[in-house]
Formats: C-alpha cells, sequence, structure tokens
C-alpha cells in the first residue's frame, strides 16, 4: 500500500445530534477510507463540543448527552480507535490559548464576510445578536487543526469557507512570526451529491435542524417510513406516467449509496442506475418500487452499524475510556505546537522591537538595566526560571524580556 509520509489527518463534528446520512457520505465515508489506506501518520477526530456550545449557550445538556452519542456513531460506522485518536474537544485546553494567539491575525469583518459563518448567523437568527464566540468559531476550528500539524481534512462542502480561514491565519502566523505551518487541504468526497446530501424533503440540505434527516442509528422501520415519505417528482402521479430525475430525492440517494452489485442482489431487472432512471423517465415505473430498492440498500449499510451500536451501549463505559485516552494523547501533540507557537512569537518580538525593549528595560529596571534580545541568554544569565510569557499585543508594557524580568521579580 501506497505510504506518503507526514501526513496528519484531523476532522471533528460538533455533538449536537446523533450521526445522520448526510454526516456518512459527506464525510464519516471518506474518514473510514483514508483509515483504511493507511496513508498517514497520526489521525485525529475530533469531538467539538466547545464549539457546539457556541450556538447552544442555553443548551450544555444536549451538547454533553451528544458527546457520547457521536463517539459511538463514529465507531459503530466503522472509525477503529486503535487507528483514530477520537477526542473530545474541551479536554485539549491548549486550544484555546492558541485561538488567543490567532484571534490577533483576523478581522471580525473577514469573518463576517465568510459565506458558511453568513449562513450560519442568518440560519441561527444571529443578524440582531450574535455571540462573540459564534463569529470567532473559524478561529478556533484553525487552532483545532493546526495544533496538531494537520494537513489534510476531510469535511462537507460547507467546511470548505471554514478551512480558508485556517490557511489564512497559517499563512499569516507563518508571514509575521515565521514558519511555523504547512499547507492545510480540505477534502471533499469526489461524488458531488455526497458533499451536500439534501434532506428527506428535497428542500434543504440534510441536518438535524431542518427535521429532514435518516439517523445511523434509526431502526429498520423508521427508515423505512422516512424513504416512504421522500419527496420524488410531484407530478409522477401514476406509475405510466414520465417521471422526472431531477430534485428526485430518491434518485438523489440512489446517485449516493447505489452500486451495480445493488441491482443485481435487490432488483436484477436492471443491470444499473441508468437504466433504471431511463425507465423512470420513460414511464411505466413506480415511485414505491425505486423507494423499496434504496430501503434495501440503505439498510444493507446500517444493519452492521446498528449491530455494534447495540455492543457500544451496552459497554459504555469502554467508550469513554477510548475518549479519555484520545484526549491524553492529543493533549501532548497540542501542549507541544503551543510550545513552537509561543516561542515563535516571542522571538519575533526580540527581533522587531529591540530598542523598545531597551527602553522599557530602563523604565522598570533603570539606568543600570541590561538588555536581552535573546530570552534565552537571559535565562542562563540571570538564573531565572520562568515559561514562556504571554505576549498580546507589540507593547512596551508586554515586552516578553521586561514582563519576565518584572514577573521573576528581578532587574536585569
Ligand atoms: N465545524 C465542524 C462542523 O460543524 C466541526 C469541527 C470543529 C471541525 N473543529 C474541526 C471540522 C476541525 C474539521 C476540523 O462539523
Amino acid at each position: 500500500m501506497e505510504r506518503i509520509m507526514n501526513n496528519i489527518i484531523l476532522t471533528g463534528d460538533r455533538p449536537t445530534g446523533n450521526l445522520h446520512l448526510g454526516h456518512y457520505v459527506g464525510s464519516l465515508k471518506t474518514r473510514i477510507e483514508l483509515q483504511n489506506k493507511n496513508g498517514y501518520d497520526e489521525y485525529y477526530i475530533m469531538i467539538a463540543d466547545t464549539q457546539a456550545l457556541t450556538d447552544n449557550a442555553n443548551n450544555v445538556d444536549k451538547v454533553k448527552n451528544n458527546i457520547i452519542q457521536v463517539a459511538i456513531d463514529y465507531i459503530s460506522a466503522g472509525i477503529d480507535p486503535n487507528k483514530v485518536t477520537i477526542f473530545i474537544q474541551s479536554q485539549v485546553p491548549e486550544l484555546f490559548e492558541i485561538t488567543a494567539y490567532f484571534m490577533n491575525l483576523v478581522s471580525v469583518s473577514r469573518l463576517q464576510r465568510n459565506p458558511t459563518i453568513k449562513d450560519e448567523i442568518k440560519q441561527r437568527g444571529f443578524e440582531k445578536s450574535l455571540p462573540i464566540g459564534f463569529l470567532n468559531y473559524p478561529v478556533s476550528q484553525a487552532a483545532d487543526i493546526l495544533a496538531f500539524n494537520a494537513n489534510i481534512i476531510p469535511v462537507g462542502e460547507d467546511q470548505m469557507p471554514v478551512i480558508e480561514v485556517t490557511k489564512e491565519i497559517a499563512h499569516s502566523f507563518n508571514n509575521t512570526y515565521g514558519q511555523v505551518f504547512r499547507e492545510v487541504k480540505g477534502l471533499l468526497p469526489e461524488n458531488k451529491i455526497c458533499a451536500r446530501l439534501p434532506g428527506l424533503d428535497g428542500k434543504l440540505k440534510m441536518s438535524k435542524s431542518a427535521g429532514n434527516a435518516i439517523y445511523l442509528c434509526d431502526d429498520e422501520k423508521t427508515v423505512r417510513e422516512k424513504i416512504m415519505s421522500a419527496y420524488t417528482d410531484p407530478n409522477h402521479i401514476k406509475v405510466s406516467d414520465p417521471g422526472q430525475i431531477e430534485g428526485n430525492i430518491v434518485f438523489a440517494y440512489l446517485d449516493a449509496f447505489c452500486k451495480d452489485e445493488h441491482f443485481e442482489k435487490y432488483l436484477p431487472e436492471y443491470k444499473n442506475l441508468d437504466e433504471l432512471k431511463a425507465h423512470y423517465k420513460r414511464g411505466g415505473l413506480g415511485d414505491v418500487k425505486v423507494k423499496l430498492f434504496l430501503n434495501n440498500i440503505i439498510n444493507e449499510l446500517l444493519t452492521p452499524i446498528r449491530a455494534k451500536r447495540k455492543e457500544l451501549e451496552e459497554n459504555v463505559d469502554k467508550v469513554y475510556d477510548i475518549l479519555f485516552e484520545g484526549g491524553k494523547k492529543a493533549r501532548a501533540s497540542a501542549q507541544k505546537m503551543l510550545k513552537k507557537i509561543k516561542e515563535a512569537e516571542l522571538v519575533a518580538f526580540c527581533d522587531i522591537i529591540p530598542e523598545r525593549a531597551e527602553k522599557a528595560a530602563k523604565e522598570y529596571g533603570g539606568e543600570g538595566a541590561k538588555v536581552y534580545t535573546d530570552y534565552k541568554e537571559m535565562l542562563a544569565d540571570t538564573g531565572i526560571q520562568i515559561d514562556v510569557v504571554h505576549v498580546c499585543t507589540p507593547n512596551v508594557a508586554h515586552c516578553p524580556i521586561t514582563v519576565a524580568a518584572f514577573e521573576a521579580g528581578k532587574h536585569v
């Protein structure tokens, strides 16, 4: 198998509900394929609970309860915790510290102009009162990605503009403080319909909030009922009427899920989807027959997922163990990157403002103050024990050298 070195995959979901078929074809399937191809060095999947709170501040229980649900969905759909580090975002507090640094590199208007954020603000009715945390979630998402030095991000189409923010932040950071981050690439499913699976109503994309979804955890009866209610062609009244494929949700789902083998198994009178579509267009093929065919395909997909889910639900402690172990591993990686970020910023400060540092040092430390432009040298010289200092703005008062000396109670 081909092994491409140094690929780090990271992706995630907000735990606001169970995962549905839109998640499955839009991202989960690609994630499982990537996992099984072994073309990566590290692979993380994040349950983005803190991000979920950005539009669920009053729904904490929903977010909390869905963490385990989403974890069960992942594993039952085929994510293997031995290959993939699954973790909860809030268990890696370094992400929020990194977010604070990144927030200085993006403007409010840039975020407000982002097409995904714009849509989401409208959908949530946030036009009048926009939580800062919500507007900031793409910045926090950049931290989610860059904290792990991830370069491959499998996502659905709507997340692509959000990934753009990550790219911009990485470039801006590299330009300002020196090369720390590499290029990030969003990975979309190849099949167009999969990148944005429509909901059962045929109006919006499949989503929990639109109430038009088939969930991975739906039982057989529910799935059948939902498929039977799916929007088709309203003018296809009699079986003999010619039918329209465009906008017909059942055919959209067949485009996303159907393979030639399914015909052999469930509908042998046709060879493939093209033949089925041609018959529908000509007239003489009823919706029920097509829907039952789709139902068979979806059930074939969901039956093993349901069985695995049942097994995990009887052993929830094991799932929590997986998440906590994943959290520890993820945290160790993020800590390393945070250190690099701080070092890059600190060095840049010393390079940019030595004269100002001198002035500030004299102000605080008196005429005899000595200025170091290399903090390592300063630490060695003075024996001061400090962690890298938090630096927010290129402001004399925050000059790392003076602050370091001040915090340690010494004048240098
Ligand atoms: N915004 C993503 C969603 O709504 C979830 C997410 C959070 C994410 N952090 C991420 C996706 C990092 C990819 C990479 O589904």
